[in-house]
C-alpha cells in the first residue's frame, strides 16, 4: 500500500503554543520540547507508530530531532526510521527541521567503533547521514567525554566535520566541566562555536546545576538540551500506582524496578500533589521546573504515544515557580 502523502498541518507554528528559545549565542532557535529517538525508534518497534509520534511532532511544532549512532535496538535501528521519515514524510519539511545525531558510545566491533578519535567520528557520522538518507545533520555531537583520547583530536574532528559540511553544527554531551572549558576556547577559536552542551537535568538529577555546568553555558553563550527530562517516566504518573506491563520499567533494561524504592514513590507522590495544587500533571510541573531554570533551551523528551506527547507540550508556556521544589535525598545517601 502506498502511504498517503503526508501534509504537515498549515497551524503548527501559530496555533499550536510551541514557543522557541535562543541556542546560546547563536543564530538557531529550538522549540522547548524536542523529541529523542533513543527509545520507541528502533526496528523493533511499529514503523506506524514511530511515524504516528513524529508526525504529531512536527504538526505541533516540534522541529528538533535528537538521534544517536546506536539508538534503537537494533544499533542504527533509529536513524534508519528517521531515514524511512525522511522519505516518507519529511523530505519536503527538510529545511524546517533540525536533526542531530551522536558517536562516542559502543556502535560497532572493533577498535574503532566507539569513543572519541577521529577515525571513529568521521566514520561514524558518513554512516549516519546514509542510514537517515541525509546529506548533513544540523547538528553532531561528541556523545560523552574520551579520557584516553586527547581532546584536541576529538574537537579537531568536529571542526573538520563542520568544515566538510557534514554537520552545520556541534555538541558535546555528558562532558565534565573541565572538558567543556577546553572545548568552549578550543572551538571558539576555531571558528565553530560550541553551539549546545547535552545533559541530564531533572527534578531527581541535578548534577549539571550543581557542577556548574549551566552556569558556565549561561556565561558562554552555549545552549542546554536536558535529555531524560522526566527520569524516564519516573516524573510522569507511570509509576505511581504500579507498574504498567507497557512501561519502560517493566521491560528492566534501562530503567530498573530497584530504583522505585518506597521512599522515591513517597517523593514522587509529594510532587504530584505540588503539581495539582499548580494545576498540572507531574509530567508538566517536571518539565515546566526544566525549562525555568537557568540557560535551559529545550527539553529533550521521549515519548511512546502521540498522547503522552501531547500532555508534555502542555509545559510550554507554564508558570514560573513561586516556591523551590526540594531535591530527592535518600535517607541511606547521609546527605539528608
Ligand atoms: N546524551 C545522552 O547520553 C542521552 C542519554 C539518554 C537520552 N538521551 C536523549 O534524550 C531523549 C529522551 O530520553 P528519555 O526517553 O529517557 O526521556 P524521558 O522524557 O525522561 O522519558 C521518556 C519516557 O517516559 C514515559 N513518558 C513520557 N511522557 C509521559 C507522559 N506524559 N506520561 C506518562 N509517561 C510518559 C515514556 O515511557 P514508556 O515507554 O514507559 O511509555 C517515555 O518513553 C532520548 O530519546 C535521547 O534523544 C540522550
Amino acid at each position: 500500500m502506498i502511504p498517503e502523502p503526508y501534509l504537515a498541518a498549515p497551524t503548527r507554528y501559530d496555533a499550536t503554543g510551541m514557543q522557541y528559545k535562543r541556542c546560546g549565542r547563536s543564530g538557531v532557535l529550538l522549540p522547548e520540547v524536542s523529541l529523542g529517538f533513543w527509545h520507541n525508534f528502533g526496528s523493533v518497534d511499529p514503523y506506524e507508530r514511530s511515524r504516528e509520534i513524529t508526525r504529531f511532532a512536527f504538526d505541533h511544532g516540534i522541529t528538533h530531532f535528537d538521534l544517536a549512532n546506536n539508538y534503537g535496538p537494533v544499533y542504527g535501528s533509529a536513524e534508519e526510521t528517521m531515514g524511512r521519515l525522511m522519505d516518507d514524510t519529511f523530505r519536503a519539511y527538510r529545511d524546517e527541521l533540525f536533526i542531530a545525531t551522536k558517536a562516542g558510545y559502543d556502535m560497532w566491533p572493533g577498535p574503532y567503533g566507539n569513543w572519541g578519535s577521529r577515525k571513529s567520528l568521521m566514520a561514524s557520522l558518513d554512516q549516519s547521514l546514509r542510514r537517515m538518507h541525509l546529506d548533513y545533520v544540523d547538528l553532531f555531537y561528541s556523545h560523552r567525554y574520551d579520557p584516553a583520547t586527547p581532546l584536541e583530536e576529538t574537537l579537531q574532528a568536529l571542526v573538520d566535520i563542520v568544515r566538510q559540511g557534514k554537520a552545520l553544527y556541534v555538541g558535546i554531551s555528558r562532558w565534565p566541566l573541565e572538558a567543556l572549558q577546553v572545548a568552549e576556547a578550543y572551538l571558539r577559536q576555531h571558528d565553530v562555536p560550541l553551539l549546545i552542551y547535552q545533559g541530564r537535568l531533572n527534578l531527581l538529577d541535578r548534577e549539571p546545576q550543581q557542577q556548574g555546568i549551566l552556569d558556565f553555558c549561561a556565561e558562554h553563550g552555549i545552549g542546554f538540551i536536558s535529555f531524560s527530562p522526566l527520569a524516564q517516566g519516573l516524573l510522569t504518573d507511570r509509576y505511581l500506582n504500579g507498574i504498567p506491563e507497557d512501561s519502560r520499567m517493566s521491560k528492566g533494561k534501562f530503567l530498573k524496578q530497584e530504583v522505585l524504592t518506597p521512599e522515591l514513590l513517597s517523593y514522587l507522590r509529594g510532587l504530584n500533589a505540588v503539581a495539582a495544587e499548580r494545576g498540572e500533571t507531574l509530567a508538566e510541573m517536571a518539565l515546566s521546573w526544566i525549562l525555568h531554570q537557568r540557560g535551559v533551551t529545550s527539553v529533550l523528551v521521549g515519548a511512546s504515544s502521540t498522547a503522552q506527547l501531547e500532555k508534555n507540550l502542555r509545559s510550554v508556556g507554564a508558570p514560573a515557580f513561586d516556591q523551590e521544589i526540594p531535591p530527592f535525598i535518600p535517607a541511606a545517601s547521609g546527605k539528608g
